[in-house]
Parts: C-alpha cells; sequence; structure tokens
C-alpha cells in the first residue's frame, strides 16, 4: 500500500502490549477500557511531538536563572472524540492535553449501507485555521466515519495539515481514501491491519471497539 499521507505505528512495547489486551476476545470490558486509555494516552504521547506549540522562556529555578520551553496556551487545541468508541481513548488523550477544548461526534454507522450519518455534533460554527484537531477514533474500517468527521472540520476551517488521527486499529480502504483526500493529514495507530470482513469489521480487529469498552452485548 502506497499512502501519499503518513501513518505512524509507533514500536513501543506498552502499545503492543495493550494492543495485545485489547485484541483478546477474552479480555472483559473494563479491562479492555483500561487498555484502550493507555493506547489512548501513549499514541497521543507520540503525536504531540514536533506538533504542541511551544515558547522558549526563561524561568527562576530556586538558585538561578534557567532557559525553559513551555506549551503555548494561548494556541488553540481541540479534541475530537468520535462516539462510542472514541470515548474509550479520550482519558488517555485528554490528560495530556488538559487545556485543549473538547468537541464531540457522534456517528452511527448504518450497519446495511455502511454508510455513516451524524446523530450529534458538537462543534463549533467556525474553526481558527491554526487549530490543532487531535480526533479520536479507534477503528478505521471502511472510512465513513472518518471522512465525514474530517469534513466537518474542515468546512469549519480546520487545516488537515494540524490534524492528527488517534486510531487503535487502521484499515487499508479507510487510509486509502483519507490520503487521496487529505496528503497533509497524519495518523497514529496502534497497528495497520489487513483488511474488511464482508461486515465492514477490520479482521482480526479487535471486534466492535464501542460495544466491547461500553460491555454492550452484541
Ligand atoms: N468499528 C468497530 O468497532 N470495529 C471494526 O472492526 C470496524 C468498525
Amino acid at each position: 500500500m502506497t499512502l501519499q499521507m503518513r501513518v505512524y505505528v509507533p514500536d513501543h512495547p506498552l502499545i503492543k502490549h495493550w494492543l495485545g489486551v485489547a485484541r483478546d476476545r477474552d479480555t472483559p470490558s473494563v479491562l479492555f477500557k483500561s487498555a484502550m486509555s493507555e493506547l489512548g494516552r501513549w499514541l497521543t504521547y507520540e503525536a504531540c511531538r514536533n506538533w504542541l506549540p511551544t515558547e522558549d522562556t526563561v524561568v527562576q529555578t530556586p538558585l538561578g536563572d534557567c532557559p525553559a520551553t513551555l506549551i503555548d496556551p494561548t494556541q488553540p487545541m481541540a479534541i475530537v472524540p468520535i462516539l462510542r468508541a472514541g470515548l474509550s481513548l479520550f482519558e488517555g488523550a485528554q490528560g495530556l492535553l488538559p487545556l485543549a477544548s473538547t468537541y464531540h461526534l457522534g456517528l452511527v454507522r448504518n450497519e446495511e449501507t455502511l454508510e455513516a450519518s451524524c446523530y450529534l455534533n458538537k462543534l463549533p460554527s467556525e474553526l481558527l485555521p491554526q487549530t490543532r484537531v487531535l480526533i479520536l477514533e479507534p477503528m478505521l474500517a471502511t472510512g465513513g466515519s472518518i471522512l465525514s468527521a474530517m469534513q466537518e472540520l474542515t468546512q469549519r476551517g480546520a487545516d488537515p495539515a494540524l490534524i492528527r488521527i488517534i486510531s487503535i486499529v487502521a484499515a487499508p480502504p479507510a487510509l486509502q481514501k483519507l490520503s487521496q483526500l487529505y496528503a497533509s493529514l497524519q495518523i497514529y495507530t496502534a497497528t495497520i491491519d489487513e483488511g474488511l470482513n464482508e461486515k465492514g469489521y477490520i479482521v482480526p480487529g479487535l471486534g466492535d471497539a464501542g460495544d466491547r469498552a461500553f460491555g454492550t452485548p452484541a
């Protein structure tokens, strides 16, 4: 698969560990939820590299002046969890970005057509073009939901080059569609799986991420 867009799969033992826990069908919902939260934290940590705006300053230590680099709190930041499954990554991501605004986006997939439709949109009517946006969408499968989310964001002024997507399992169909439309976008995912089954689920994947995170019977 050749993509113009950059997709990062960090080679990190904690990410591999929590992915293994999340994939295991015998992992109970409560542990699945913590695994997703940990994955949200470590993938957000990776995504922040060369992305968070910083400012150089000088602080006074108890012993004297010292140059320091701090996060610039004046630059707008947003976290967009895609409901439901994106909520499982939220705690980990928000812990690292406590000043970010949160805009929930509720997208549901029609199980027959696999098309996404929006039932909740808390995005503001406009976003400043310098806003850094972190989208939380654990499963990039057919691409329906993530393409709708990207459209909602870019039509409000978000710059794709400042958007980062945190995913846990990504599959080629979604990555190819995103890359064709948004070459400057960057994705951070725990893994890229082979493909989709006839119902649009990622194989081997981890099943229905929303159901597993919230203990919803299939
Ligand atoms: N959504 C999920 O929760 N799992 C998949 O495999 C695909 C979409």
